[in-house]
């Protein structure tokens, strides 16, 4: 049985990421932090061997630091944090770290095969589209996406109502345009993802590994 607590559990993501933890049978729910809930990280740290973070871009790395020096693993879903913060509190610590920036299986091959076509068709640009309460702009799917991506990629941020998550990876050659598209219907598209990170972090040669591509093989 893994033990499992997760931070930003009374959000939107971590509402579902405590259903799922809970109808797993080889993990077990001990702690749900939140400031809604009035229970600390620090308070559920000491059950755990495994955080779950979905909070806040400001939040995520005192989280992650804090499980991490207690001998937590961790599991960050939060995006527009500190990485380079994430990587030095990593370094001494015997329990690891991954960052998924998207846990929707579909998502990890869109970046996949927008770096591969990249690397062929002349220029590219992304389009994420987000509902209006995302905190930050790029998202870190179109930033992971640029990053895996050949040249300079501009990205283009949309807010709107009736929108998850969704991206559009546009590619232009002569006579010619390609998109890759990925469109997330509901929140439990992240679920498989992050039940995977969960069940893998412990045994991680590298820490942090960035992308649930890793963990796909
Ligand atoms: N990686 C992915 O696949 C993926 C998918 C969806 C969302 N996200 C990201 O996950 C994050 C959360 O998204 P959401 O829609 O659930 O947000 P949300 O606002 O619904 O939930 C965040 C929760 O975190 C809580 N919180 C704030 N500070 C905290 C702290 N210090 N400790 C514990 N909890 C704290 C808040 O009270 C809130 O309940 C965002 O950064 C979002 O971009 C990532």
């Amino acid at each position: 049985m893994i033990r499992v607590a997760v931070a930003g559990a009374a959000g939107r993501m971590g509402q579902m990421v405590c259903a799922a933890v809970d109808g797993a049978d080889d993990l077990t729910l001990t702690g749900r932090a939140d400031p809604v809930l009035d229970t600390a990280v620090a308070d559920v740290l000491a059950d755990a061997d495994v955080l779950v973070d979905f909070t806040r871009p400001d939040t995520a790395l005192d989280n992650a630091r804090a499980a991490l020096a207690a001998g937590v693993h961790v599991v960050i879903g939060t995006s527009g944090f500190d990485m380079d913060g994430l990587r030095e509190a990593a370094r001494p610590s015997q329990a690891k770290a991954f960052f998924g920036p998207n846990f929707a299986i579909g998502a990890v091959l869109m970046m996949k095969f927008a770096a591969e076509a990249s690397r062929i068709m002349e220029r590219a640009e992304i389009v994420e589209l987000h509902h209006p309460s995302k905190l930050d702009a790029p998202s870190g799917t179109a930033a992971r996406t640029a990053e895996l991506m050949a040249g300079d990629v501009p990205i283009h941020s949309v807010r709107l109502p009736g929108i998850v998550a969704d991206q559009e990876v546009v590619l232009g050659d002569v006579g010619q345009t390609l998109t890759i598209s990925h469109r997330t219907i509901d929140r439990t598209s992240f679920m498989p993802g992050v039940l995977l990170a969960i069940r893998r972090v412990a045994d991680l040669p590298e820490s942090p590994t960035v992308g649930l591509e890793h963990l796909l093989d």
